[in-house]
């Protein structure tokens, strides 16, 4: 078996720091270096006042605005939240937000809390293609609305929204706008003079930069008076974020900014060719879905669903070979299927058999293509095990089939019985199942060789858990794979 690593296509989790982004942020670090504190009054810290100042000037270029109106925070789920709390912190009294049920975590949470202090927020849902209608959020603003949040480019589709038409309806009733540029950042030209944007959030680790490092902009329309900071200390950034500015974190920033600035022309379309291809490649198996189709999209994300597989073993299925991403939490009992697809209209069962794959900067054709034959083996094989038509006994045993649960369960499984006299002589299944449930059928058909009708049955769901170390929490899953020997046993005679 080959040890070689999964070919890294999760680019929109994170990114690897690019060499000349690392070689900057060393500069900053060592004994010989820029490391003082830009604060600092002597030459050590002005030195890194001025590294500190260059940065900020990269991150500002590279979206349209004026260094001053960048604020350094730790990631975008920071300037999420200083732009929602903090926006809702200046404010007299609870307010109205309006938001969109796609968004990230990091706005859906501060909402949440926002409405358990009084806040009451709007979730708006997008158009199936993931793209939020102005006119659907034109008819959500009230006289009491105080901030509207929609991401520029959905981290999970890649959907982008019509920053400009939203932004615009909110300028127009002097509500604040805030978009979560995180995934927009270096993938699409960003000019936020030429935006009716308020707040914008960045991240650095989605463009070839370090963790731990982002920024919130904040436009000229928003004075101390519409933004208070959420966390108190040394009056950094002019009182909004307190703390030591990270040197090294900020010039790694800023030189991934001033990177990303020169690559994009080149990356976009680049990038963007390399999706469609991997889309083509996979579209040939037929009962794909392409979410977010017919929306303009960032170029390097693709969310594709498939019909006929279970989720979970899709994954396991690929994943030694592929580092992707999925449409859901599945190791749970209770299946998180991404509240973003949900949103967009897709089933639950869909949702669940999703894969997300990123592309980047060091993403070739040849990763591509070998993604794509991957992705069309696995889904091809996972199919043929899925229950369906199975071929007549032979002459002189009788086939004894029985099953349980089904596609829209995201467990279905069918047992195949070859039964000479009142024995098993042999026994198989099929399944569109988890890959703990697929391994205790497999187990459960070596066992069951040899029983009569009256003992069939070898165990206990929980006895079969403990075997196969099958996790509790997939017990009822276990519970189906035995509906599926007793559907056996009610038409074995
Ligand atoms: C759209 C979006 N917003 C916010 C975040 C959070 O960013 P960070 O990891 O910098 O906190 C991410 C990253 O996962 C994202 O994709």
């Amino acid at each position: 078996m080959s040890s070689a690593p999964p070919l890294y296509l999760d680019y929109a989790a994170t990114t690897p720091v690019d060499p000349a982004v690392a070689g900057a942020m060393a500069e900053c670090l060592g004994r010989d270096g820029d490391f003082g504190n830009p604060a600092s009054q002597h030459a050590y810290g002005a030195r890194a006042s001025q590294r500190a100042a260059r940065a900020r000037a990269q991150v500002a270029a590279l979206v349209g605005a004026a260094p001053e109106q960048i604020i350094f925070t730790s990631g975008a789920t920071e300037s999420d939240n200083l732009a929602l709390l903090g926006a809702a912190r200046a404010s007299a009294g609870p307010r109205h937000l309006v938001t969109l049920r796609t968004e990230h975590k990091a706005v859906l949470d501060p909402c949440r809390h926002l409405e358990r202090q009084g806040c009451s927020v709007t979730y708006l849902t997008p158009a199936r293609s993931g793209v939020l209608e102005p006119a659907v959020l034109a008819a959500a603003l009230r006289a009491d609305t105080l901030l509207v949040s929609v991401m520029y480019a959905n981290n999970e589709t890649g959907v982008l929204q019509d920053i400009a038409a939203l932004g615009s309806l909110c300028r127009a009733r002097g509500i604040l706008f805030h978009t979560d540029c995180a995934q927009a950042l270096g993938k699409v030209p960003l000019n936020l003079a030429s935006l009716p944007v308020d707040l914008a959030s960045f991240t650095a680790h989605k463009l070839y930069g370090p963790k731990g490092i982002g920024a919130l902009y904040v436009g000229e329309g928003v004075r101390g008076r519409a933004l208070q900071p959420v966390l108190f200390g040394g009056g950094q950034e002019r009182g909004l974020r307190p703390g030591t500015l990270p040197t090294h974190q900020l010039v790694g920033f800023g030189a991934a900014c001033e990177l990303a600035g020169h690559l994009l022309q080149e990356e976009g379309p680049r990038l963007t060719l390399l999706r469609e291809r991997l889309w083509h490649a996979l579209a040939t198996l037929g009962g794909v879905h392409l979410n977010g189709a017919g929306a303009p999209r960032v170029p390097g994300i693709l969310s594709v669903s498939f019909e006929g597989v279970e989720g979970e073993s899709l994954l396991a299925a690929v994943q030694d070979r592929l580092a992707v991403s999925t449409g859901a939490a599945c190791n749970s009992a209770v299946r998180d299927a991404s509240h973003v697809l949900h949103a967009m209209g897709r089933s639950a069962r869909l949702a669940e058999s999703t894969l997300r794959f990123s592309l980047g900067r060091f993403s070739s054709e040849s990763e591509v293509d070998l993604a794509a034959a991957t992705v069309v083996r696995e889904v091809r094989r996972l199919r043929s095990m899925a229950p369906g038509q199975e071929p007549p006994p032979a002459p002189g045993v009788t086939l004894v089939s029985g099953e349980a649960g089904g596609p829209e369960q995201g467990t279905w499984i069918r047992f195949h019985l070859i039964v000479r006299g009142d024995t098993v002589k042999e026994a198989r299944f099929k399944a569109l199942a988890c890959p703990h449930t697929v391994d205790t059928a497999a187990w459960l058909c070596a066992q069951l060789a040899g029983r009569r009708s009256a003992d069939l049955i070898p165990g206990t769901p929980a006895e079969w858990a403990a075997a196969r170390a099958v996790p509790v929490e997939k017990l009822g899953r276990l519970l189906i794979v035995e509906d599926a020997l007793r559907d056996c046993l009610t038409r074995w005679h």
